[in-house]
């Protein structure tokens, strides 16, 4: 079996990939430093798959533990999701996210070299486009300058791939754009676990859906899109995870120097007012919602072109924002019958 590690593997779309890596026959390796998700999702994990995934507990920053680790394994390649994500936090602490952000994928790059590691998947995010100016939104339209230190970063590390593979070091990579991932292994043993007060739409759905919140907020419906709420291109975690799949894949017959740059969407854009429709039709309850002003930064619409990913890695999302928002339910009532 070849060995592929992936960073922050015990997050929420690292873990979710961690299973579809299994299910296509590679075994994954995980290092997490855990400050942002919990141990017990490799419970989770072996549930599912029934095996035990080996697992490093640090920081990517680290290269002692990253020359440990790849000297104790062979690996194929490398995914690689260890980052801050909050945005807002991302404005208030920068150097945090500068410094764990880019100069972890430094020392990965380094590491790789030194242990002659080619193949590398990078998380990257449709924040990148800012409010692009065509929609659906291609990988060949322009980056905007990112709206925070967070989006920042992001930006920069696909720069630091693209100068990497031009100076025709030994680096085949890949980047995805995420739009916007939601859901859950349809387990429910493992899903997102947000740390307090969530600031993503679908975790705050559900927690107001079993009463942690009291009420969601709609961050504004006077936008210009079919009822005035923003759109978004929602897709299924697990569509998300096969993707990453389907790109270390691509990287094994390729010859570095290589690089390339995927969205991962499902091509469709979705209202938050649909979205709660949809999580009301699948929970069969109501949801406690008010209307409120717009959130500072938000971009009105945007969505993914997917025909590229199609054409190239043959990636199909299956999943449909119904099953998206049951499996995020199931997951969140699983969540609210294990005790604290
Ligand atoms: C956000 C980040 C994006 C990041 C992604 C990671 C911003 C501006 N963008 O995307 O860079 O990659 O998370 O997951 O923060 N909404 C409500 N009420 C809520 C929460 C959200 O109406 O309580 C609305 C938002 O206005 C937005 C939609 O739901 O229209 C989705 O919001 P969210 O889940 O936070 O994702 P993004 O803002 O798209």
């Amino acid at each position: 079996m070849e060995n592929i590690l992936i960073t922050g593997g015990a997050g929420y779309i690292g873990s979710h990939t961690a299973v579809a890596l299994v299910e296509a026959g590679y075994q994954p390796i995980i290092v997490d430093d855990f400050s942002n998700s919990e141990k017990n999702v490799l419970e989770g994990l072996s549930k599912i798959t029934g095996l035990s995934i080996p697992c490093y507990e640090g920081d990517c920053n680290d290269r002692s533990l990253l020359e440990k680790i790849f000297s104790e394994h062979a690996l194929t390649g490398v995914i690689h999701f260890a980052a801050y994500k909050a945005v807002g936090e991302s404005t208030q602490k920068p150097l945090k996210y500068y410094g764990n952000n880019i100069f972890s994928l430094v020392a990965l790059l380094e590491t790789m070299e030194k242990f002659g590691v080619e193949n590398l998947v990078f998380s990257s995010s449709c924040t990148v486009y800012g409010q692009p100016d065509e929609l659906p939104v291609k990988e060949s339209t322009p980056r905007k300058v990112a709206e925070s230190p967070y989006g920042n970063t992001k930006k920069i590390c696909e720069d630091i791939l693209v100068d990497q593979v031009k100076s025709e070091a030994k680096l085949a990579a890949i980047a995805l754009r995420y739009f916007n991932p939601i859901g859950a292994h349809p387990s429910s043993h493992i899903g997102e676990l947000p740390l307090g007060v969530p600031s993503n739409l679908v975790p705050f759905v559900t927690q107001t859906g079993v009463g942690i919140r009291k009420e969601l907020t709609v961050f504004g419906d006077d936008y210009n899109t079919p009822d005035g709420s923003c759109v978004r291109d929602y897709i299924h975690v697990m569509d998300l995870a096969e993707a990453h799949v389907k790109a270390i894949s691509y990287l094994r017959g390729k010859n570095a120097p290589f690089y390339d740059l995927f969205n991962v969407g499902t091509g469709t854009g979705n209202t938050v007012l649909e979205v709660i429709q949809a999580f009301e039709k699948v929970s069969k309850q109501a949801l406690n919602y008010k209307i409120g002003p717009r959130r500072p930064g938000d971009v009105e619409k945007v969505w993914a072109d997917t025909e590229k990913i199609t054409r190239e890695l043959d990636w199909h999302p299956k999943y449909t924002l119904e099953d998206s928002l049951r499996d995020s339910w199931n997951w969140q009532l699983a969540l609210s019958k294990t005790p604290a």
